[in-house]
């Protein structure tokens, strides 16, 4: 491999620049200056660079392991077994909206609220909440995209001890058990999910200040001094425990039949999820974790509560509706049925596996949704239909993101974009990151680096090119900043439990903190984007938001403490996974609304929670350059991927450290491949632009890049999918081959869309790879070759470092640009051209999705075009996908490929509307069964089809 260029950028100038910045950045600069190493590996905590506060984890050591975190240790005390809640079923009510009954704690005698909702479209939720609170408890509100509509439960039987309920005219039923407490639903009379089947519903009493007033059947919480290692905050730490913390619920569910489980993101590990018994379970907390360790259960950036089962017959999720911390412990094992009346002998006591799943969150209510599926797409949909869809982004973000932290200054960012130029790399959007800021005060400018926003701005327009710039959600403490002073004047801060604005320190130093729960704050946060607002904050300027799990440095776990106060008195403890959530939301309303509700916006988030994917984009923080790095992408994203966030990458080269060239362009390769596509690069790494590595690796990175740009009208389809059909756009294997086994364990292959399978190179010096192709009777193509593939399964492939293997499955279509431009503004009268791949009948369909790329107009006066292709007895015809599309332009198809095609034809022929035959060109090549029609000149929205003569 060749080695990097020189940096063009001047070392002494990154390190001025830093230096004149505020006391937060210095320390890093010095850092850089006197040479320190950077501190990528090792296995202690090392100092990150870049801020004295943040820490490289290597080890897990500043933040909580299971056993420090006190409402799990409370929850552990519980053991599995007989539940002593007793449901009441003479207090069984049963409306249109639920059936509700009450369950008591035997010992307490505490009652409960039990709501069973039958959820229209195949969802069951469960709420348990107090009967009568002394204190009202935290209900996540702003996540669901409205109230789920219900339908009534009917009840089939009800006797002393049971009662069943009846969904879907009889195809599920919940058999509610009075005593113990537990509900299993059953589809087509067999057991699918039991609830509270272990007996582990927890639900702690709001009026318990003290460690001795616990459930009974319950020690009292551990020994406070076993808590004393909690990051020398201890003290503290035990006052809010005893003030405050009684308030955790729990509870278990047992999917049966059931040996893979996937989701509940975000953590760097596996897609299917590992059993826990022998480790820490899953937590669900975001947190800002530089560096973070690969193959962990901790909780990192971002959070979606919910959990996906699989098997051959059925997928069904579990959606926690919950935004406090969480743990989920996840069990596999093989178990005996639950006993169902009246169900058959046999399958009474047959060994079955099993998954059990332990949910415990700090704080809020019981509140659950089983999504009963049962293909994996009915559980996208039913998801969608709690949550949303995927914000159909605007296309210029499906090309390729040029980032840094920095880009220095305005200099620079045109040598740059010059460079991509004379490189002939297209590329659509240079980042900005904090450095670009008046010494760390969002919305504002670094005055000599960037003295003339606009202009850079319009000569980047000039190129059909935009800027991104950062906006985090802390604000530096400085009256004569008016952002702060007006929000301080407002009282739009997070506070403190004294009443005061809550002060936390980062990248400004001291800062106060917006609190974007209150809707009052979202909205003037939004109108904050408004185009006169701000100096340089034009229409083609859009919008990243960082540290807003919210990163706090030098606090426990570099975060908020749980007990600062937000908008109505809630505890930070109560919400926190939300809080990016909301910071995101306001920021894309307030880019809608400066267009006048006319664009699309486009925000990237690194912190999120469930519905986020209505906001923007998601990426998977501090990665580092290294190989494993690379290799744990894959699964983060496809996790991502089937938990809603479709629009999801991961910085391309790896964030911390300089990447070996062949690393750098392997992940170019595959990075071309998933959903977000953006280059990254902590600020004291070297250069890292795509020609600085010799001609060679320019050459490879080009390619990939240029890849992404023909393929630009498929990944545009697929967004287009996952917005009104929630289909994810990056899918694991088991998504598109649900009856396969084999595939539900497999995280280094993946899909796009349901056409391509891409299998990155996720290793140094790799010659060949093991490749699976999936499905039975399935037909798979080089996808650049098109050459079929003769031996199906597993085969090895030789690979060079050119490119990775992608794959297109027999029977799709896919459509392609025939040319690439300098981004995707130049691309939009760029000809089509079609890829079908025959299945082994000699059919294939596809799709094609148009419009004005950048407006919602597309929505609001269907102005798209989206035509179907199929192809059926040697005929493919194109017609209208969706009836209600008026056409936009005119769009022309010049070429059309068909692979699996077993003999040249005798003549082609092309009829528009039914009108006359005109015969075309066309090449055949016997060796790949190939068939090219090509100067062909069709519009495609024109209904035509091109018929294929057999000789
Ligand atoms: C965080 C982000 C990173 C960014 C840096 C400076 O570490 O994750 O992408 O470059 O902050 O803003």
């Amino acid at each position: 491999m060749e080695g990097p260029a020189p940096c063009p950028g001047s070392t002494n100038k990154e390190a001025a620049a830093s230096s004149e910045n505020s006391s937060c950045q210095s320390p890093r600069a010095a850092m850089s200056a006197a040479g320190a190493p950077h501190a990528t590996s090792g296995n202690n905590p090392v100092k990150s660079p870049e801020a004295p506060h943040r820490v490289l984890i290597e080890s897990a050591s500043k933040f909580r392991t299971c056993r420090q975190i006190g409402f799990y240790r409370r929850q552990k005390q519980l053991p599995p077994g007989q539940s002593s809640y007793v449901a009441q079923l003479d207090t069984l009510q049963v409306d249109e909206t639920c059936a509700s009954l009450q369950i008591i704690h035997q010992g307490t005698k505490v009652p409960l609220n039990l709501q069973i909702i039958a959820v229209i479209g195949g969802i069951i939720r469960l709420k348990i909440n107090d009967v009568s609170p002394s204190k009202k408890r935290y209900e996540v509100s702003d996540v669901l995209v409205k109230e789920p509509a219900s339908e009534r439960f009917t009840v089939a039987e009800q006797e002393l001890s049971s009662l069943t309920l009846e969904y879907q005219q009889g195809l599920y039923k919940l058999h509610v058990t009075a005593q113990p407490f537990s509900i299993t639903v059953t589809h087509e009379e067999k057991p699918l999910v039991s609830v509270n089947s272990e007996g582990l519903l927890y639900f702690e009493d709001l009026v318990s200040p003290s460690p001795e007033s616990v459930i009974p059947g319950i020690n009292a919480d551990e020994p406070l001094d076993s808590a004393k290692d909690d990051f020398g905050h201890c003290e503290k730490e035990l006052q809010d425990f005893l003030d405050s913390k009684t308030t955790s619920v729990g509870l278990d569910f047992s999917l049966h039949g059931f040996e893979h489980v996937y989701g509940i993101p975000e953590h760097a590990d596996h897609h299917r999820l590992q059993d826990c018994r022998e480790s820490d379970a899953y937590r669900l907390y975001n947190l800002d974790v530089f560096g973070y360790g690969v193959h962990s259960k901790m909780g990192i950036y971002g959070t979606v509560p919910l959990l996906l089962a699989h098997k051959a017959s059925y997928t069904c999720g579990v959606f926690w509706h919950n935004a406090s911390e969480t743990m989920v412990e996840v069990n596999y094992k093989a178990s005996l049925q639950p006993e169902i009346k009246d169900a058959p002998v046999s399958r009474k006591k047959k060994a079955v596996p099993q998954v059990d799943l332990r949910w415990m969150s700090e704080s809020g209510i019981v509140d659950v949704f089983l999504l009963l599926g049962p293909s994996p797409q009915d559980v996208f949909n039913q998801y969608a239909q709690l949550t949303g869809t995927q914000a159909f982004p605007p296309r210029f973000s499906l090309g390729y993101h040029q980032c840094r932290w920095n880009y220095e200054d305005e200099a620079d960012v045109e040598a740059v974009d010059s460079g991509f130029d004379e490189h002939l790399i297209p590329y659509d959007v240079i980042w900005l990151d904090i450095e670009h800021t008046d010494g760390k005060r969002y919305f504002t400018w670094d005055p000599d680096k960037f003295p003339d926003p606009v202009q850079m701005q319009e000569k980047l327009e000039k190129k059909k090119r935009k800027l991104v710039v950062i906006s985090d959600p802390h604000i530096k403490i400085d009256p004569n900043y008016m952002l702060y002073a007006e929000a301080k004047q407002k009282g739009f801060f997070v506070k403190d439990r004294e009443g005061g604005d809550y002060v936390g320190r980062c990248w400004p130093g001291s800062s106060c903190y917006l609190d974007f729960t209150n809707p009052e704050v979202r909205d003037w946060y939004s109108s904050q984007f408004a185009l006169n607002a701000h100096k340089g904050y034009t229409d083609t300027l859009f919008i990243w938001n960082d540290m807003n799990e919210p990163a706090v440095f030098e606090s426990p776990e570099g975060t908020m403490p749980k007990h600062a106060v937000h908008h109505q008195s809630w505890e930070h403890r109560d919400l926190h996974n939300l809080y990016g959530f909301y910071q995101q939301m306001a920021t894309s309303e307030g880019l809608i609304r400066r267009s006048g509700g006319q664009e699309r916006p486009f925000v990237l988030t690194r912190s999120f929670f469930a519905g986020s994917q209505r906001y923007g984009a998601v990426w998977t923080g501090d990665n580092k350059a290294e190989w494993d790095y690379l290799k744990i992408s894959i699964p983060m994203l496809v996790t991502l991927s089937v938990t809603g966030i479709s629009f999801c990458g991961a910085d391309v080269g790896g964030f911390v450290g300089n990447p070996e060239p062949e690393l750098l362009v392997r992940w170019y390769q595959a990075g071309s491949f998933q959903p977000f596509f953006r280059g990254h690069a902590v600020r004291d790494s070297q250069r890292r632009e795509p020609w600085l590595f010799g001609e060679n690796n320019t050459f490879l990175i080009k390619k990939a890049i240029e890849e992404r740009y023909t393929l630009l009208p498929y990944w545009y389809l697929l967004f287009y999918r996952a917005h009104v059909s929630a289909e994810p756009v990056m899918r694991p294997l088991w998504v598109e081959f649900p009856k396969n086994p084999e595939v539900f364990g497999v995280e280094n292959q993946y899909m796009i869309g349901n056409a391509l399978m891409v299998v990155p190179v996720l290793e140094s010096g790799v010659s060949s790879l093991d490749v699976l192709y999936p499905g039975s009777g399935e037909l798979w193509y080089n996808f650049r070759t098109h050459e079929r593939i003769a031996r199906q399964h597993k085969q090895k492939v030789r690979v060079t470092l050119d490119e990775i293997p992608v794959y297109q499955r027999g029977g799709t279509i896919v459509p392609m640009h025939t040319t690439v431009g300098k981004s995707t503004g130049w691309m939009e009268d760029t000809p089509y051209e079609l890829h079908v791949a025959l299945d082994s009948k000699g059919s294939a369909s596809g799709e094609l999705y148009i419009d004005d790329g950048h407006s919602f107009q597309y929505a609001q006066e269907c102005m798209f075009t989206f035509r179907r292709f199929t192809l059926q007895k040697n005929v493919l015809s194109c017609r209208s996908a969706d009836n209600t599309g008026q056409v936009t332009a005119e769009s022309i198809l010049k070429k059309v490929l068909f692979m699996g095609f077993k003999n040249r034809p005798s003549e082609v022929n092309v009829i528009i509307a039914g009108k006359e035959k005109t015969s075309v060109d066309f090449t055949y090549n016997h060796k790949l069964c190939l068939l090219t029609v090509e100067n062909l000149s069709l519009d495609v929205s024109n209904d035509w089809e091109i018929h294929i003569a057999k000789s």
